[in-house]
């Protein structure tokens, strides 16, 4: 007997095939019997007639419980109405490993509850959509990026430098070298892989000690960094314009149904077509003000602001030139006004709020030397990082795309913690 995969059957109409998997749902009238089970590849419902199945097969169906893994036997037959088209008009069925009391049951459940399940909650149907719409923008990343001559090159994870901000590290001790740090950003890395080949990108876990106890803040996350040399800050919006307009077609594209288990509302994704809207941070904060907001120009945006920015468009939005103060000390200095940097962020529709983060990078010595002292930083430790300026110093400007809050607008989720297999948050290492 041939061992088949839910997700193959429509190869295998009319052929006798077996099926592993974890039982569903089950449920009986005295001569025929259903068992939805699945398999990570889709879901199955398995027909048992009674008069039909051989001997044993019905009372052991009787044993069936929710997870319990099985082996099913019988005729795969196409049909319509059955979820994947397809059907097993089964003949046995073997239990090869029980499941007693399976603690997520149909019924609603708390959040607290799934979390301190997350191990289990996995395998429920929106969870499964939700991972399987992750590894769809995870593969259209390096798609994109590889299609467009970037070469990956990875940061590490252990660094002696700060990349974004002082409170936010996660520290440990490092053999005799002092304090190392969980990397908060790639960025600092490939500004220098950006001098050996041109286009660059880096993809990795990172990690902020935040304090934010929000829907958008993880303590470890995805984040999808390119760098481009001899690009400005104009090219870098226009490079994060073609990066999302890729992804959220690839998953409009190829993962209909996970969009449909999640009831997505497809409109506002089919409308991420370029070019997306720019407003400068001071119209923000004019925007602002006019709706009766009390924000004074200087401060950094917060939630509740993006959200109502954001609401005046159908699309991603970008924020462009913020006061130097608020943003890292990497950013380059505003030409036409000194007070600000080049930078942008990109807000995501449908109030999601930052999605990305990105800037020109200073290029001039003395202003990043400056920057370095200004925000307290140690010079020795940025040495390697000031070479970049004085060996062939380049134009150049990247942005990180977080995975996680992209993944959690795309699929129309309110909390970034389901978009991740085992989310770390201020109050949560356990599973
Ligand atoms: O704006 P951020 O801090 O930018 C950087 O780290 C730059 N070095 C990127 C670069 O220019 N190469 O972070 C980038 C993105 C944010 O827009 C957000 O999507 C995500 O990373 N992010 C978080 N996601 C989840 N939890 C957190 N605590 C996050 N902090 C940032
Ligand atoms: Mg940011």
């Amino acid at each position: 007997m041939s061992l088949v995969r839910i997700e193959d059957l429509r190869h295998h109409a009319g052929d006798t095939v077996t099926v592993q998997g974890w039982v569903t749902t089950t449920r009986s009238s005295g001569k025929i019997a259903f068992c939805v089970m699945r398999d990570g590849t889709g879901y199955l419902q398995a027909v048992f007639p009674k008069a039909e199945v051989v001997e044993g097969a019905w009372e052991r169906f009787a044993t069936l419980t929710q997870e319990a893994c099985v082996s099913v036997t019988g005729v795969v037959r196409e049909d319509a109405r059955a979820p994947g088209g397809y059907e097993l008009t089964a003949s046995d069925v073997v239990v090869t490993a029980p499941s007693v009391d399976f603690p997520i049951s149909p019924k609603e459940h708390g959040t607290a509850f799934l979390m301190e399940n997350r191990h289990l909650w996995l395998r429920s149907r929106k969870q499964v959509a939700i991972a399987r719409i992750r590894s769809e923008i995870e593969q259209a990343i390096h798609d994109f990026y590889y299609e467009r001559g970037f070469i990956r090159t990875d940061a590490p994870i252990l660094s002696g430098a700060i990349g974004e901000d002082a409170g936010e590290l996660f520290a440990t001790q490092y053999f005799d070298l002092g304090q190392a740090y969980l990397a908060q950003t790639g960025q600092l890395y490939i500004e220098a892989t950006a001098a050996a080949h041109g286009k660059v990108y880096c993809f990795g876990p990172t990690f902020r000690a935040e304090k934010s106890k929000t829907r958008r803040h993880l303590t470890e996350f995805w984040m999808c960094e390119p760098e481009v040399a001899f690009a400005d800050t104009n090219d870098n919006m226009r490079l994060q314009e073609d990066f999302l307009c890729h992804i959220v077609g690839r998953v409009l594209e190829r993962r209909p149904e996970e969009l449909k288990e999640l009831e997505r509302d497809l409109a506002p994704l089919q409308n991420v077509t370029g070019p997306f809207p720019r407003i400068t941070y001071s119209d923000a904060i004019t925007a602002l003000q006019a709706q009766g907001s009390d924000i004074q120009w200087g401060a950094d945006l917060g939630a509740d602001d993006e959200t109502a920015l954001a609401k005046a468009y159908d699309k991603p939005l970008f924020v462009m030139n913020y006061p130097k103060e608020v943003k890292a000390f990497y950013m380059k200095e505003n030409p036409d006004d000194p007070r600000t940097v080049l930078n942008n962020d990109c807000l995501a529709p449908e109030g999601y709020g930052e999605i990305i983060g990105g800037s020109q990078r200073e290029d001039d010595y003395d202003k990043l030397l400056q920057r370095i002292n200004a925000q307290g930083l140690d010079p020795a430790t940025y040495s390697w990082y000031l070479d970049l300026r004085k060996y062939g110093g380049f134009v150049h400007s990247g942005f990180g795309l977080g995975l996680e809050r992209t993944v959690a607008w795309i699929c129309g989720i309110p909390h970034i913690r389901e978009t991740i297999a085992f989310p770390r948050q201020i109050h949560r290492l356990y599973p």
